[in-house]
């Protein structure tokens, strides 16, 4: 694939400098193939990956080609065979690097769409290595769903497509280290102290599929307490992590004890806040409003009609902030 200018790619798509930049450091592997693209069968994978009906004639219609659209090509083959070769491999418990937004211009459907042919691109690669992994075909396509990415793009921009904001889930769901297991996700983690290897964790995910229910929730904590020894013997795990908004102990002063967050917060073990404190205003608001930003303005905007919708308001109002937190907990169950 030939090289291009950057200032031709940030020009045409119109894109964040700080993508052209995330772009440009991307390793492309040499020694695989270029992406290919699915024919007839794209609209029965769209199907199988929960992408809305509604949405796939506008994302057919933004397929990219090589030669007229030189530009999304590039960076369709610069994810493509930068990502190959990490199909598989656990994260860090410090994070996973997001797919950048792609543009600025919600009116070009080639770059909102770019993220979903990147998907289809690199699917066969991640369902070769869950069958490889033994990993049963509905957790699998549980697993690779779009559903959630595209609701969440959806309402956060007004717009299909994954291209106007930060893409985090659809990589880490192609890495082949996350798994849906119920009620919850999971991604594999590796640890690594400055002493060495020090063995791998699960963080925990929970995505908005309504109520964080107690008894769905301990179903699927011991769903991964017996899928990842099964399936990955090589790597034994030591404990759960989470790292969420909704482990901020503030919220005990406005939810009530019974409520299934607190419930959920109680099964974890807070490691101590940073010094720096990490403001978790944003993350808030992103997952209860959907929105995204944090000023006075916007807060005038917002729903107030459950006791959380009061409380994130409330909290900001007399001055307060809201805090991402990590906790923990073992992965075997006590005796
Ligand atoms: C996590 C989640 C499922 C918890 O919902 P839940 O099971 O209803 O939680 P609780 O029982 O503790 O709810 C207590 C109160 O807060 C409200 N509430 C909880 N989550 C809410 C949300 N995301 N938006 C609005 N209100 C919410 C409930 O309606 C209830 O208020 P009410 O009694 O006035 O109706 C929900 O917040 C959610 O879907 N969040 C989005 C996903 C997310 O944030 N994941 C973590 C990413 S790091």
């Amino acid at each position: 694939m030939a090289e291009l200018d950057l200032d031709v790619v940030q020009g045409e798509l119109d894109a964040p400098e700080h993508t052209v930049r995330w772009l440009a450091a991307l390793e492309p592997a040499a020694d695989v193939d270029g992406p290919e693209l699915p024919d007839d069968e794209a609209e029965r994978l769209l199907d199988r990956l929960e992408v809305p009906r509604e949405d796939q004639a506008d994302l057919l219609a933004a397929r990219p080609d090589p030669q007229a659209d030189k530009a999304y090509w590039w960076i369709l083959d610069r994810l493509h065979r930068s990502f190959l070769p990490t199909i598989g491999k656990p994260v860090t418990t410090d994070g996973f690097q997001a797919w950048q937004p792609l543009t600025t211009n919600a009116a070009d459907a080639k770059a909102r769409q770019l993220y979903l042919w990147a998907y289809l691109a690199l699917l066969p690669a991640v369902r070769r290595y869950h069958a490889e992994r033994g990993v049963p075909d509905e957790v699998s396509w549980a697993t690779l769903s779009l559903a959630f990415a595209i609701r969440m793009h959806k309402d956060l921009t007004g717009h299909n497509g994954l291209g106007l904001s930060h893409q985090w889930g659809p990589p880490i769901r192609l890495r082949g280290v996350f798994y849906k297991l119920g009620r919850l996700d999971f991604n594999r983690a590796e640890l690594s102290f400055s002493n060495g290897p020090g063995g791998f964790a699960l963080s925990v995910h929970i995505p908005p599929d309504g109520p964080l229910d107690k008894a769905a929730v301990e179903e699927s904590i011991a769903a991964a307490r017996e899928f990842f020894p099964r399936h990955y013997p090589d790597e034994p795990v030591t404990f759960f992590t989470c790292d969420s908004w909704l482990l901020d102990p503030q919220l005990a002063d406005y939810l009530p004890a019974e409520s299934n967050i607190l419930e959920f917060q109680r099964r974890f073990t807070l490691t101590p806040q940073p010094h720096r404190d990490e403001n978790g205003n944003g993350a808030i608001l992103r997952f209860v409003f959907g929105r995204q930003g944090s000023g006075e303005n916007v807060l005038d905007t917002l729903p107030q009609e459950t006791t959380l919708h009061r409380a994130v308001v409330a909290h900001l109002r007399a001055g307060r902030q809201w805090y991402e937190r990590t906790g923990w907990f073992p992965f075997e169950e006590a005796p």
